[in-house]
């Protein structure tokens, strides 16, 4: 009888060390515990270890709660703030730690070091060190460096990169069940233990040098951002000519050689990558001595897009002093908590610099917006937000926001009025329940 290849691993798993605990980190180290490896997460923060052990996510992610539990009742899944420890019980160690951008664009790898020489001392047998971090080309050597500098013998250990491609919302999904997954190493020996690790997953390998690792991480998000300014830009256009861009992402989207997909035009992409890595890369060209001008255009058309919107409405209202403006979703995408980079800051900054009010729906982000702009009203229920609006903004694509009783919505707002950020209505909908209806790029 056969078994499926996972099976064949519960027992047999490795020993796996994963330092740091934020979004990828904690993601990869629930999912490896899940296909049967030993996997023990390491924080420095004892208040998110202390968390963590106690089988609460510290993240806001579907699925993760009861992997997590599953994970520790299982016996398969530790928390410690030990790395060194963690180092020395693992065959392969992870770095997934955080690197933000500093001050002029290029990633910030203070946190990538202290974890390398944290774990170096500990290296006492052969160790696969592993950067799931995203991090510049040439940072897989400067990790190498690093080890060696605490005088470890060359044979023990192997610096390999293995990019994380996984998006919020459907993080533990995209683990699971990743379109390729990247290895890029200097030796075999050293990406095969990773391909061992992964074969459960049966997904499509690619084994690559260090440096183009490292480059195919900020060359997709690069380009997946790229493919949405250039929809965002179409969308202008859209708006000056009468054409509508929801029809022409669909005509050139239907291209094979195109794809239909991150061809959806709104306010412009935020978040916790796709900035920071859009950016990294126009520094690490630089830094190479190339000038990207295509991705700083890129991020120009991004940095515009909200604003030029914004106006639209402030336009409309004939600017939005004493005006009241209903936000629909915080997030910068559904189903996150997460406010990085979200549209709503920019929408909410301009709106009370020119002199507006706000009331704002999101159904789980709201906190973290309040403790930004704590001036603004907060309403828990949906058709709360409404009340005595003058217009309402669709910032957010939540599910809950597609089947919108409009009536409903536009019953308490002084002026019926929906910009759609998003592009998630259909025109005729809204306008036969009273609306008057503007989106982006029609
Ligand atoms: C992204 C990448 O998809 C993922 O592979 C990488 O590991 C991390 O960065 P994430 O930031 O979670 O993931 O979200 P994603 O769904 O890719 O959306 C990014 C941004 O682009 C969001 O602000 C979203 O609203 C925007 N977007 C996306 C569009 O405006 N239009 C689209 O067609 C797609």
């Amino acid at each position: 009888m056969e078994f499926p290849v996972y099976l064949w691993y519960i027992g047999g798993g490795m020993k796996i060390a994963v330092v740091g605990t934020g979004y990828v980190g904690l993601v990869t180290g629930v999912v490896l515990a899940e296909l049967g490896n030993d996997v023990i997460c390491v924080d420095n923060d004892p208040g998110k270890v202390a968390r963590l052990s106690q089988g609460i996510p510290t993240i806001y992610e579907p699925g993760i709660d009861e992997m997590l539990k599953r994970g520790i009742a299982e016996g398969h899944l530790v928390f410690s703030h030990d790395a060194a420890e963690a180092t020395r019980q693992s065959e392969i160690v992870f770095i997934a730690v955080g690197t933000p951008p500093g001050e002029d664009g290029s990633p910030d790898l203070t946190a990538v070091k202290a974890v390398a020489n944290a774990i170096a001392p500990a290296i006492d047998k052969y160790t696969v060190v592993v950067n799931k971090s995203t991090v510049p080309v040439g940072s897989g050597d400067l990790v190498e460096s690093i080890i060696r500098s605490h005088h470890i013998a060359e044979h023990l250990f192997d610096v390999v990169s293995n990019p994380e491609f996984l998006r919020e919302g459907s993080a533990i999904f995209d683990t699971l069940n990743p379109d390729r997954i990247v290895i890029g190493a200097k030796r075999k020996e050293a990406a095969h233990r990773l391909v061992e690790l992964y074969a459960p997953l049966e997904r499509p390998m690619h084994i690559t040098d260090l440096n183009s690792a490292e480059l195919i991480k900020y060359a997709s998000n690069s380009f997946l951002a790229m493919k949405i300014s250039f929809i965002n830009a179409i969308s202008r256009l859209c708006e000056t000519c009468g054409a509508n861009v929801g029809d022409v992402a669909k005509g050139i989207g239907s291209d094979a050689r195109i794809g239909s997909q991150f061809l959806q035009a709104g306010l412009g992409w935020g978040g916790s990558c796709f900035p920071k890595d859009v950016q990294g890369l126009v520094a690490t060209a630089d830094r190479l001595g190339y000038d990207f001008r295509l991705l700083k255009e890129t991020i120009e058309i991004n940095d515009t897009q909200t604003l030029h919107f914004l106006n639209r409405l402030d336009k409309r209202l004939g600017g939005f002093a004493d005006k009241r403006i209903a936000l629909l979703g915080l997030a910068f995408k559904p189903n996150t908590d997460d406010i990085r980079d979200a549209k709503s800051l920019i929408i909410i900054e301009e709106i009370l610099r020119r002199g507006g009010t706000i009331q704002a729906y999101d159904p789980i982000a709201a906190e973290n917006v309040r403790a930004l702009y704590p001036q603004i009203q907060y309403v828990d229920t949906l058709y709360d937000v409404g009340k005595d609006a003058d217009a309402a903004i669709l910032v957010t694509e939540w599910n809950e926001f597609k089947q919108l009783d409009f009536s409903r919505l536009g019953a308490p707002m002084r002026q019926r009025i929906l910009f759609d950020g998003r592009r998630i209505y259909r025109r005729e909908a809204i306008e036969r329940a009273g609306f008057e209806y503007a989106t982006i790029g029609a």
